[in-house]
């Protein structure tokens, strides 16, 4: 979280829908990120917690914020003091000050006080709303608040009676952009397109995927940006493991390389997957595979429309990608019955998106009861089929499955270790689905013609 593109003012109005949303006589209270030790006093860079940074834009470990709607001060924040020695070594902090005239806090504390200062607020208040159980530590603290209120009852001091997972109000939110969030999430996906591009541009045999890694860190620094998940960078039979990170094989000509990598600028994830021969020339079957995957991702980018549901575009992936492998023969038996035995996960055995944001994998519900999320102007979901045929893979004959037998032969091995996915982040529109990563090419004919330049 290096830039800060987001202004104030739309952090004030967040939490102001939110206090609004919570009514009277509660509080919401939100942990900023711990620090994460890497070994010995080596600490992993620091990320702030999504929920607290979308509240707050406030960047520093060890805050606490607290809002109460109605209340005379509605936005505490509880937050490390200045300390000239400790800034010396370690950097700068805003300390109470700077969070009241930086980051529109109405009153700031040294963190030091939160149990002294918090504890009177929660008394005679009716509902806490507060993300339990991501953090034990802190868990424990509101627990005690709790109790320490009780404690008082014989005086007359009414505890809280109510508590409710602040992402019920909260997670609505963040799963609908406002225009501010979607003009980061542009430049995002844009950073993370021009690393791609770099990627196929320098990519040759010879290589070792670490290399072609590096293109990625190399980009996204020089924009101020960095990864929203460490790179998959996936050569031959590496892009059929799912979630492969190792990146440390040589890249063999007549391999495909699947890279899956994407930025985080400003606290918002770009999350991208390209698959392109190493030597910039698709064979026979690597090209029938791509072009499958390809077809089926534009089936499932036409789903990513207001009224359409979120399985939609999973369900017209399936289909694409089941038709096609049954033409290829690489799966055997009718399309509706290998869809209903779910054969297709042999080779596609993930699911086509996800909703994006501040988080890769970003938050917001998909189902409701049994009813899945209908796509609304503003959400951002990622489509992603692929398909995956490692080495030894084996098909099974559905028609012989369906009476017990289980017939496996070995898929030809000109067909293996070929793992293809590609993955672009869409925007639902009014209009159009808008695909935010559209300047990673995808085609062929343009992934080719950059591959020789
Ligand atoms: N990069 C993680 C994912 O595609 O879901
Ligand atoms: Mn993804
Ligand atoms: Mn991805």
């Amino acid at each position: 979280m290096r830039a800060r593109t987001i202004p104030a003012a739309v952090f004030a109005r967040r939490r102001r829908a939110l206090m609004d949303r919570m009514g009277p006589n509660s509080v919401a209270l939100l942990p900023a990120a711990p620090e994460a030790p890497r070994n010995r006093d080596v600490y992993y860079p620091y990320r702030q917690d999504s929920d607290f940074y979308y509240l707050t834009g406030f960047p520093e470990p060890e805050a606490v914020a607290a809002l109460i709607p109605g209340a005379p001060q509605e936005f505490l924040l509880f937050c490390r003091e200045r300390d000239p020695h400790m800034e010396i070594w370690h950097g700068r902090r805003a300390g109470p000050q700077g969070a009241r005239e930086r980051y529109g806090a109405d009153h700031a504390h040294p963190v030091v006080q939160l149990d002294e200062i918090l504890l009177p607020l929660l008394e005679n208040r009716e509902r806490v709303y507060y993300a339990i159980g991501y953090r034990p530590d802190f868990d424990e603290r509101v627990m005690d608040w709790i109790r320490q209120t009780r404690a008082k009852a014989r005086t007359g001091v009414q505890a809280p009676v109510t508590f409710i997972a602040l992402e019920h109000l909260l997670h609505p939110m963040r799963r609908r952009k406002e225009v501010e969030e979607i003009a980061v999430m542009r430049e995002s996906a844009w950073i993370a397109c021009e690393a791609h591009r770099r990627a196929m541009q320098m990519c040759r045999p010879g290589l070792m995927e670490y290399e072609v890694e590096a293109e990625f860190f190399h980009t996204f620094l020089r924009h101020g940006a960095g990864w929203s998940y460490p790179p998959i960078v996936a050569g031959g039979e590496n892009s059929c493991i799912l979630h492969y990170t190792e990146n440390s094989a040589e890249l063999c000509g007549g391999d495909v390389l699947l890279i899956d990598a994407g930025a985080e600028l400003d606290g918002y994830a770009s999350d991208i997957t390209r698959t392109f021969p190493v030597n910039g020339r698709f064979s026979g079957e690597q090209r029938a595979i791509y072009e499958l995957v390809l077809a089926a991702q534009k089936a499932a980018i036409d789903k990513v429309r207001p009224g359409c549901h979120f399985n939609e575009p999973h369900d017209a992936a399936v289909r694409v990608l089941t038709e096609g492998l049954i033409a290829l023969g690489l799966l055997r038996g009718d399309a509706e019955e290998v869809i209903k035995a779910e054969q297709y996960k042999q080779f596609y055995m993930h699911r086509t998106g996800h909703w994006l944001g501040m988080d890769v994998h970003d938050v917001g519900s998909y189902k409701t009861g049994e009813d899945w999320q209908v796509f609304e102007p503003g959400m951002v979901t990622t489509i992603e089929p692929g398909l995956y045929i490692p080495v030894g893979s084996q098909i099974a004959d559905e028609r012989w499955a369906r009476l017990g037998v289980h017939l496996e032969t070995e898929v030809d091995k000109r067909w293996q270790r070929i793992g293809v996915r590609i993955e672009d982040d869409v925007l639902v529109t009014e209009g159009e689905p808008e695909v935010l990563t559209a300047a990673a090419p995808k085609e062929i004919d343009e992934i080719e013609a950059l591959m020789r330049n």
